[in-house]
């Protein structure tokens, strides 16, 4: 079973990488803080770009991610919602004042992801890319989304 740990480390993926403005824009169409204000206006001068998920040490694995989520600079809704639940915002404090606790629990739900049980064929699959199972062909997928 999961539990609230597991959700807000294995988020924690987001310390490193890029995401596109169209994965991102019902948090800009809200445009309900400062930060989802900017992502608007950087995305609407340039509609190609991509944005840091990790706005603070965007090529390093550590906890900063979290330590801009404290300051309500997560880019993905999924993100921001750790923080405004209680219970995982507690979570997001302690990992943002203690990488360690992040390490040591990242590595915890990652070995039990691991180990989720393989319900259907879709299931438990490590795709060779993204937006389609590995028996699926471009074209039944569309190729644009490939
Ligand atoms: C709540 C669940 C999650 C959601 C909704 C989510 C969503 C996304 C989206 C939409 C992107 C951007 C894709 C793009 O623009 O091309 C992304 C990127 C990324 N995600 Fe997640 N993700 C989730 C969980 C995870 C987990 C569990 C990990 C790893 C432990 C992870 C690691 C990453 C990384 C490293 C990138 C950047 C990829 C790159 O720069 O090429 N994500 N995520």
């Amino acid at each position: 079973m999961g539990d609230p740990a597991d959700l807000v480390a294995l988020s924690g993926g987001h310390t490193v990488g890029r995401a596109h403005c169209g994965f991102f824009a019902d948090r800009m169409r809200r445009q309900d803080d400062t930060f989802s204000r900017k992502l608007a206006v950087n995305c609407s001068l340039e509609p190609n770009r991509v944005q840091n998920l990790d706005v603070i040490t965007p090529d390093a694995f550590d906890n900063a991610y979290y330590m801009a989520l404290t300051n309500k600079q997560g880019v993905f809704t999924s993100d921001m919602a750790l923080i405004k639940d209680r219970t995982t915002a507690r979570i997001v404090r302690r990992f943002a004042q203690d990488k360690a606790a992040f390490f040591a629990q990242f590595a915890k739900s990652m070995a039990k992801l691991s180990q989720v049980p393989r319900s259907d064929r879709n299931v438990g699959e490590i795709r060779r890319s993204c937006f389609r199972t590995n028996g699926q062909s471009l074209v039944a997928a569309g190729a644009a989304s490939a």
